[in-house]
Order: C-alpha cells, then structure tokens, then sequence
C-alpha cells in the first residue's frame, strides 16, 4: 500500500507536505492529494489521478496556506485510481479529512448501515466509509473526535494507517495503525519549545520526515495518536489505556530509508513476502466456516463453472506462476488447464472459442503481449479473467473480472512478492471453483484453506532459516552455467529460480522437469556446474531422491532445498536449505524464498545493478 505524510507546527504545511509524498513517489502509486486547515480556518482537500506532479498543478492558484496538513500517495485496492477515490477523503459535513493506507475488509457491511442512517458517499473506496464512520459515531454518541475514532476502529476489520484533520480543531493532528506502517516524527526542539513553536510529522516510512527530525516513534499496532500542536502527545490503545511510545534516534541515510534498511528494493520486496500475502488473503477467507469469497469468482461463475476448459495467458515470472495454477486448479477443481506464453498465444491462431475461459496473469497490469492475447480471446467469445497487482492497470480494464493480488507496489524488476501473490491467487481460485463443482469433499476443501492461512508463517520461518545463503552465493558467483531440477508442482520452481538467476546476475541457467536429465542435459554435468534441486518431501520425493544420485555419480554438485529435518537429502547434498513442511501444492510458496535469495546474493556477489538489471524493465509495454 502507499504513502501518507502529515504535518502541525509553525511552519507551512504545503511544502512539507509535497516534498514527503515526493520522497515516498519510489513506493509507486496511481494518485495523489493533500488536505490543509489554511489560514481562513477552512478544511481544503486537492487531489489528482497521476503523479504528484499533478496534484501539485491541481492546487496552483488554490489556497495552501495553514500550519496542519495532510497528504496522500494511493495504491488503489477498492475503487478505480481517479480524482474522486483519491484521498484524502471528507466526512459528509466536511468538517473531518482523512488519508488512508490499507484495507477495510468488512467496508461494505459498514457502508449499508451508514446508508441505511442517511449517510451518502462520493468514492467507491473503502477509506471514504471509514470517515464517514468516524463522523456518524461522533454525532450519535455527542463525543470528542479522539473517542469517536477509538469507536470507529473497535468496529473495523483490516488494515489500516489513517490521518485525520478536523476543521473544528487545527490544534491537533490525529493518527492510528494496525498492519500498514506509520511514523511519528517528533521535532527537534519540541521538549524546550515556545507555545506553538513545537513540530509533529508523519510518515508511511521516515523518508518524509528524516530532513527534519531524526527522533522518531514508530506506532504500534492498534494504537492512537493525537499530536497537539503545543508538543505534547498522546498515544493510547483501542481501549483507550495510555502507552509509554518508544523514542527512536534515526541512524539511516535517506536511500537507506527509501529501502527500508534492505541494500536494494528486490530484498526489501523478498522479505516483504510474508506481510503481502497476509494481505492478499484479507477479507477472502472466512474464517468463520474456513472458505473462500472471491469477489471475482462470485460475479461470473456462470462463465466460469461452464467452462470447457481454461487457458492461462502470461510472460515471464507470471507464466512460472500459470503452470502452477494449471496443476492446482486441475487437481482441485477438475477443469482441464492449458499454460500458454501469451507472446505465442496471440500469434499462432490457437483454436479457442467462447466456452474457453482465459486467466491474464500480469503484475503490472501493462504487459503489451499479455493484453493482445486478452483482446484476441475476446473477440472469440471467451470469458476472460485478470490476475493483477495494479488496479486500474489496462490489463485489470481490458478483462471481464478477476482478482487483485494486493502485494503492493513492486520496484524491483525481479518479480519475487508478486509471484507468490499470484500463487496464492490462483490458489482461492482454484478452491473458489472447486467448491462450486463439489469437486473437493468438504473436509479437504477446509483443510487445505488452513494449511493456507499458515503460509505466512511458514514464509517467515524460511526467511528466518535464510542465513547461510549470503556465503554459500559466493561459490556460486564463479559458474557460467546453473541447472535448477524439480518435479511436479516445483518443476514451474525450477523455471522461476532459473529466471531470477540469468535476469539479475546475468550467469546462464536452466530449469528441467528433474527426469527430463536422462533426455539430454545430464551430459551437461561436471563439478563446475552447480545443481539445483527443489525436493521437498512431499511428492514425487523417492524419484527426484534417484535423480540427485544420477547427478552426484557424474560429479555433479548439489544445492537441494529440502523440507526441514529431511537428512537423506541433505546429506547427498554439498549444500542444503531447509523449509517448513507444507502440502504439495503450496510448497512453491516457501521453496521458491532460497531461490530469490540466492539469486539476489550473487548477483550482488558480481556487482550486478540488482534492482534495474541491464536489457529488462518493469513492465514490457512493447512486443
Ligand atoms: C520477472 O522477474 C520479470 N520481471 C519478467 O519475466 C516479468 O515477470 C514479465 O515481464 C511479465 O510481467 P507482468 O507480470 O507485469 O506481466
Ligand atoms: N484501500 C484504500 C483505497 O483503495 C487505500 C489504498 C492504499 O493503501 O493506498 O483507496
């Protein structure tokens, strides 16, 4: 999610303003806006789709004077990225602004009940429903603004880091988190300053705010802030008990902030992986009865439960993730699954016809072969449905619904959150389907809907177990050519890992179905080609256990990914990485972690540029 800033102090707002969303524009985002209570005493708001340079344009000739602000880079979740979903958002009397990072998971059920009292509503979004909350709880409960908002939150389900102004009070500046990041900057002076001389910030990270201050407090989870322009603050729980905030001394450099501490965006991005896809299952898995609402699914199963089969269309890391899909929706769903490169699909005049189903698999939404072969299924008739990361993207436009994976913005060309998003989409789509067509018994269905509910985790605990991989990188830096292995649902792995390798450290690799070595490839083994097997236990175990035999009899050397406490592999292996058990067709979610990293060490091991490697971009606007 994206980017908020604040300010209350002597100075003028606006420029503080402004420059913060410029130092969080490497975040990405789709629009922009800023509230102010100006010098007049109005609550103003300008906003813009686009870049912040737009919304700068949008409040030229506007009044920004006012010594309280607020400001506010979107990554649209809920609604289309345009001017009228652009936050900040006013509350229906435009007394309250508020800006919002995250996801209001129960936001339609909140929505009907303020409809059902009068309220009424200007945006698509999420965020709008919780100002609105906000508001109505503070007139029907004849309370504070600080109490209304304590009201508010006990009622949310989700995420969120929010700003509020109140026109009513242009001394105070209120904020609150739980599970998107928010940053109190306390300025310098604030203990020793004159009245009215004190400073507070905001920030979604410090990068708005270390030019001014570097003491910061990095509110907790479920906790309020109110910040009082004459210094003093208040930061108490939902149940409003006062907390005793950390002080932090900031020691980063601003690219290091930018960063979040991680050398390059890929890593922070890697890491991210456990938070992103806690929110890529927000509010899609009941846990009440332990099933699925795709929201994408529930809309068009008439086109999707008729479907003779399904062909999935995409490039790159996406494809890797398809052929995933394919196996899971094969296996759960019981629908026959065809992986097409999109670049091939839209050229070769492929037989399809309007009982295909066609799945667009694209992080940036842009990908120039991806939307022609949308556009040729199209006009065959076919149903066509998106998988992407960016709403509003012309892919997420051009299809006929779909889900959003909500990993949030993606800088680093390795796609590496956005392809375990992916998976995890086509997984709720996969279970959404099968529990349509009662192809899963009801015991299974809820089953593997727990075990996905602890990928998280499970993430977590292999990035935690990720140590050794920085120094086993170095032995591979020497090696012009890698050979990665897996079979069944890590044979898409194998591909993945290949690809992480040869597009940020530039050495040659390949990934094969681990049987497909007999057919050819073994004759590529020696001892300066490294090895890499993807064995966990599930699956086809003993059979890839007989390939990494054929490979050590011909000097091979073998780095295995194996599931924790497994010695037989281990032991056959010169080095090993081990990942937390999990079922068969989730254990590309965890495998896949070593993967990225030991392709991010060496490429950092030869010096690559690892975020903007040479020949690629982003996003492959062109064919
Ligand atoms: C993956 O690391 C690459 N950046 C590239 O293969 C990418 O997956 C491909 O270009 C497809 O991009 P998309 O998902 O945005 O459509
Ligand atoms: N869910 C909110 C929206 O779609 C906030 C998105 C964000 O974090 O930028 O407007």
């Amino acid at each position: 999610m994206c980017g908020i800033v604040g300010y209350i102090g002597p100075k003028d707002a606006y420029p503080i303003l402004i420059k913060g969303l410029h130092r969080l524009e490497y975040r990405g985002y789709d629009s922009a806006g800023v509230s102010l209570i100006n010098q007049s005493g109005s609550l103003v708001v300008y906003k813009a789709k686009g870049k912040v340079a737009a919304l700068e344009a949008a409040a030229e000739e506007k009044d920004i004077s006012g010594t309280i602000g607020i400001a506010h880079t979107r990554w649209a979740t809920h609604g289309e990225p345009n001017t009228t979903n652009a936050h900040p958002h006013y509350s229906q009397s435009h007394s309250l602004s508020l800006v919002h990072n995250g996801i209001i998971e129960n936001y339609k059920t909140l929505r009907t009940e303020l409809e059902k009292n009068g309220m009424t509503f200007q945006s698509e979004t999420d965020t709008e429903v919780l100002v609105q909350l906000i508001e109505y709880l503070q007139t029907t409960h004849h309370c504070d603004l600080i109490t209304a908002v304590h009201l508010a939150l006990k009622n949310v389900i989700g995420a969120y880091a929010i700003a509020i102004l109140d026109k009513r009070n242009p001394n105070q500046l209120i904020a609150a988190r739980k599970g998107s990041p928010l940053v109190i900057g306390v300025g310098k002076g604030n203990e020793t300053a004159a009245p009215g001389e004190a400073e507070f910030f905001l920030g979604s990270d410090a990068t708005p705010i270390i030019e001014y201050t570097n003491q910061v407090i990095y509110l907790q989870d479920e906790e309020i802030a109110l910040l009082n322009r004459n210094g003093k603050q208040l930061i108490t729980n939902l149940e409003s008990v006062q907390q005793t905030p950390q002080l932090v001394t900031l020691q980063m450099n601003l690219d290091e902030l930018e960063k979040g501490g991680y050398a390059h965006f890929m890593l922070k991005e890697i890491f991210e992986q456990p938070n992103a896809i806690r929110n890529c299952l927000r509010g899609r898995i009941d846990r009440d009865t332990l099933s699925i609402k795709l929201k994408g699914v529930d809309e068009s199963k008439d086109r999707l439960l008729t479907a003779r089969r399904i062909i999935i269309c995409a490039c790159g890391t996406s494809w890797h993730a398809a052929l995933i899909g394919k196996y899971f929706i094969e296996e759960a769903a019981k629908i026959p699954v065809d992986v097409e490169y999109a670049s091939e699909f839209r050229y070769r005049n492929p037989v399809i016809d309007k009982d295909d189903v066609v799945i667009a698999i694209s992080q940036s939404g842009e990908t120039a072969d991806t939307l022609a072969a949308i556009q040729l299924a199209q006009s065959h008739g076919c149903f066509v449905y998106g998988i992407c990361n960016v709403v509003g993207s012309s892919i997420a436009r051009a299809t006929d619904s779909g889900t959003f994976i909500h990993v949030g913005p993606e800088i680093g060309v390795a796609s590496t959150k956005a392809f375990t998003g992916q998976l995890v989409s086509l997984i709720m789509f996969g279970l959404a389907l099968a529990k349509e067509k009662k192809t899963l018994s009801e015991t299974l269905y809820h089953e593997i809907i727990n075990d996905l509910t602890l990928i998280p985790e499970k993430m977590q605990q292999t990035l935690d177990n990720s140590k050794g991989i920085e120094q086993f990188a170095k032995i591979f830096t020497y090696c012009k050519n890698c050979i990665y292995l897996g079979r069944g649902y890590n044979y898409p792995v194998a591909l993945e890992g290949a690809l992480k390798l040869k597009e940020i450290s530039y050495i040659h690799a390949e990934g094969y179905p681990a049987a497909e070595m007999k057919h050819g490839p073994i004759a590529l083994v020696d001892e300066e080609m490294p090895v890499v097997v993807i064995a966990p236990r599930r699956g086809m175990y003993e059979k890839i256990v007989s390939n990494i035999q054929e490979i050590k009899s011909r000097n091979g050397r073998i780095l295995s990914i194996v599931t924790e406490g497994d010695t037989q592999v281990k032991n056959m292996s010169d080095f090993c990485i081990e990942v937390p058990d999990t079922r068969d067709s989730f254990a590309p979610l965890l495998s896949v972690i070593p993967l990225q990293l030991l392709s991010y060490h060496i490429a950092v091991a030869k010096g690559r540029n690892v975020d903007q490697p040479r020949n690629l971009a982003k996003s492959v606007t062109v064919e």
